[in-house]
Formats: C-alpha cells, sequence, structure tokens
C-alpha cells in the first residue's frame, strides 16, 4: 500500500515490464531488437506516433532545429546557475520553456536534456558551450557538444543504444509524475519537470553516479566482499542493484553490458573497470541473496549505465541528465498518451490523523 505496489494506475500502449521474466517491451518491439539496433531518433517515432507525422525521418527534421532553439536557452546561464548540480541546472533551464500541449513543445522538450547536459559540464568546467549541428544525429551531436570534436560511429552507437535502453519502461515514479501533472492539463514543459524532480532521486535515477562511488571504494576485486559487505552491514542499499517491479535480471541491465561489450571491440572503454565491475557485481548479488534470501534483488539498469557514461566520457553528475535525455520520450509520451485518453489523476488518502472531539 505505501508504495502503491501492485496498484494499476493506468492504460498505456508505450510499454511494457514483465518482471517476472525479464522482459521490456516498447511499442510492441523487444528491447533486445530495439537497443543497438536503431536510433533514438527511431524510437522516439514510435513513442510519439499517436502525436502528430512521427517518422523517423520528420523526428530528424524537427529534433535538429530544436537543439539549436534551445541552446539559446544558455544565454541565461549565469553563476548562481553554474552552482547548481548539472541535474538542477537542467530543471532550471528546461523550467524556461514555455508550456504546451503540442508537437513544437514536444520537439523542444526532446531536444532539450541532451544540449542542456553537454553545456552545463563544458560550462562548469570553465569552457565555452558547443553549439548544436544540423548535420549531427542526436546521440552524435550530443557527445560532439560534450567534447568538442566528433565521436566515432562506436561510441555514437552506444550512447544511441543507453538512450534507446531507458527510452521508457512503463509507469516508474518519473513517469508517474508526469501523467499525474499532464493529466491536470499543465502542459508538457510542467509534466517534463515534475518527472525529472522524480528522477534525481537516488532510488530512481540519482544511482549511477553512486554506483562508480561504490567501484572506486572498492578498488580492486579482491576488495569487492570485504568492502560490499561492510557497505550492508553499515545498513547502506548497494546501488544498482534491486527493483520494484523486476524479480529477475533487469533486461536493461543486459542490453548496456552488450553495448559496453562492442564499444570495447571497437576500442572504447576500459577492460580492467570492466573486469573490477564484473566481480563487484558477481559479489553484490551473492552478498544480497545471503541477505535477503526470500527477496530476488538482481542487478537493474543503473549499474552498466554508471560504467557506459562513464566510457563515452560523462562525469558522473551528469549520469542523470544523460538518462534523462532518453527517458524525456517515454514522458512526452505518457503525458500525451494521458491528455489524449486519461482523465484528471486524483487518488484518496485515508485519514488516520486525531479526529475532533
Ligand atoms: N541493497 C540492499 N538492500 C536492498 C536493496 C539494495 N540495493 N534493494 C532493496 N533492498 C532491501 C531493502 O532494504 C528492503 O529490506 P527490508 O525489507 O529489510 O527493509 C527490501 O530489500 C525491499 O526493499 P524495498 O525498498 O521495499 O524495495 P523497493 O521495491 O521499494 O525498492 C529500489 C526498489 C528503490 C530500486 C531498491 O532496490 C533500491 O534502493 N536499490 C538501490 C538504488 C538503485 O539501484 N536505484 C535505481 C533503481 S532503477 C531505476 O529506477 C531506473
Amino acid at each position: 500500500m505505501s508504495g502503491l505496489d501492485d496498484v494499476i494506475a493506468a492504460e498505456t500502449a508505450l510499454s511494457e515490464v514483465d518482471g517476472l521474466n525479464g522482459r521490456l517491451v516498447i511499442c510492441g518491439h523487444e528491447l533486445q531488437t530495439l537497443a543497438g539496433q536503431c536510433s533514438w531518433e527511431a524510437v522516439l517515432s514510435l513513442l510519439l506516433a499517436g502525436l502528430s507525422d512521427m517518422s523517423e525521418a520528420n523526428i530528424r527534421a524537427r529534433l535538429a532545429p530544436a537543439r539549436i532553439e534551445v541552446f539559446h536557452q544558455l544565454a541565461h546561464l549565469d553563476g548562481d546557475l553554474l552552482r547548481l548540480s548539472n541535474t538542477e541546472g537542467l530543471r532550471a533551464l528546461m523550467a524556461r520553456l514555455p508550456d504546451g500541449e503540442d508537437v513544437d513543445t514536444a520537439m523542444l522538450l526532446a531536444a532539450a536534456p541532451a544540449v542542456f547536459v553537454p553545456a552545463l559540464v563544458r560550462r562548469k568546467a570553465g569552457f565555452a558551450a558547443i553549439p548544436p549541428s544540423l548535420e549531427h544525429g542526436h546521440a552524435e551531436d550530443m557527445l560532439a557538444m560534450l567534447r568538442g570534436a566528433m565521436p566515432t560511429p562506436a561510441e555514437t552507437a552506444a550512447l544511441d543504444a543507453y538512450l534507446v535502453t531507458v527510452s521508457d519502461h512503463g509507469l516508474n515514479a518519473s513517469t508517474f509524475a508526469a501523467r499525474v501533472v499532464a493529466s491536470t492539463r499543465a502542459g508538457y514543459t510542467s509534466a517534463v519537470l515534475a518527472a525529472l524532480g522524480a528522477l534525481k532521486g537516488p532510488l530512481h535515477g540519482g544511482a549511477p553516479g553512486p554506483v562508480l562511488d561504490m567501484l572506486d571504494a572498492v578498488g580492486k576485486p579482491e576488495r569487492a566482499r570485504e568492502v560490499l559487505a561492510a557497505d550492508l552491514a553499515a545498513g547502506n542499499r548497494l546501488m544498482g542493484f534491486g527493483h520494484r517491479i523486476y524479480r529477475v535480471r533487469d533486461p536493461r541491465a543486459d542490453a548496456l553490458k552488450s553495448a559496453l561489450q562492442h564499444l570495447g571491440a571497437a576500442g572504447g572503454g576500459n577492460t580492467e573497470r570492466l573486469a573490477l565491475a564484473e566481480t563487484v557485481e558477481r559479489e553484490a548479488l551473492a552478498l544480497l541473496r545471503q541477505k535477503k534470501p526470500d527477496r530476488p534483488l538482481e542487478t537493474n539498469v543503473e549499474f552498466f549505465t554508471a560504467l557506459l557514461l562513464e566510457a563515452l566520457g560523462f562525469p558522473r553528475e551528469a549520469f542523470t541528465g544523460v538518462f534523462a535525455a532518453g527517458r524525456v520520450g517515454g514522458w512526452l509520451a505518457h503525458a500525451h498518451e494521458q491528455v489524449a485518453k486519461g482523465r484528471l489523476i486524483r487518488p484518496q488518502s485515508r485519514y488516520i490523523g486525531p479526529r475532533a472531539a
């Protein structure tokens, strides 16, 4: 009851999370047939199919100019904003976009995290922001804006695989927040801001940075068991493990591990880091089984997210923003679906406080 487990709060044609069998279906397609096989724009065209003519070509034709339009918001990046964390800076910049329930608003919002996250990384490090390009695909442009140099095709493919993998995932906390706000007809920007606020927490999209902190604390594979056991004994949760819905391994973990292996085979990534991560994963799963024999706690999406985004050169404080760059597709699709087919979401609470005499 306290976490609304098993409550069906919406009907959706966007994605299905099968927690018992470890399957994720997005718009009728198994995750494995999308991640590593197509671009984020292609998946966005599936998710936003109900909004307008959302063919992949049309998405590409609209998304690149939208990136250029939101880039102008960076004129408002002042010292106060640069002192915020990357996610808070992203939230502040996205709040400047106008509200609406139309395709133009949706495209600005879809474009925004991919522009703002790299710009914030660069400006906070004392470098100029790199403008977007009409010539690049979305993932390629995001990496080019981060580095000021073109990524390799393997790096672009790895980021696309990531953005696709996290593009939608049933009624997770941030998507639910987006649907609640969209149901009031406040507009897509308000819905996406609510979602971003929910994503930021460490129990949702804030976990991958702490996954790397955990790997750093372990340092060497032979220390994994000792460090993780001490962490658990101190009452901490192991970041990147456990999930509300999955009772088996999160299929997104394997999609991202495979993206990481492809990147490694193409000469990117860090094989030593991957070997350390594999030991940490094995030891963590063994310890969690010992600690909670009745509650299956498996690897979730955030564990390999951390390694993949690190290999692509994103600093850990930007990981949640990169997650938002993929998930914004799902948030917009759910906001649209809610507006088109849903009613005001207004559940009830049971009063357990004192009664007037
Ligand atoms: N490490 C240690 N113990 C854990 C973990 C973990 N990662 N996950 C759950 N548990 C334990 C809890 O302490 C709890 O024990 P208790 O009953 O003795 O109190 C039990 O397992 C059940 O935990 P709940 O919090 O009820 O499970 P819930 O379904 O609400 O939690 C969650 C899911 C929040 C993801 C949790 O597993 C967690 O905190 N994981 C670590 C953070 C993380 O990886 N977040 C990213 C999630 S993926 C995503 O949102 C994109």
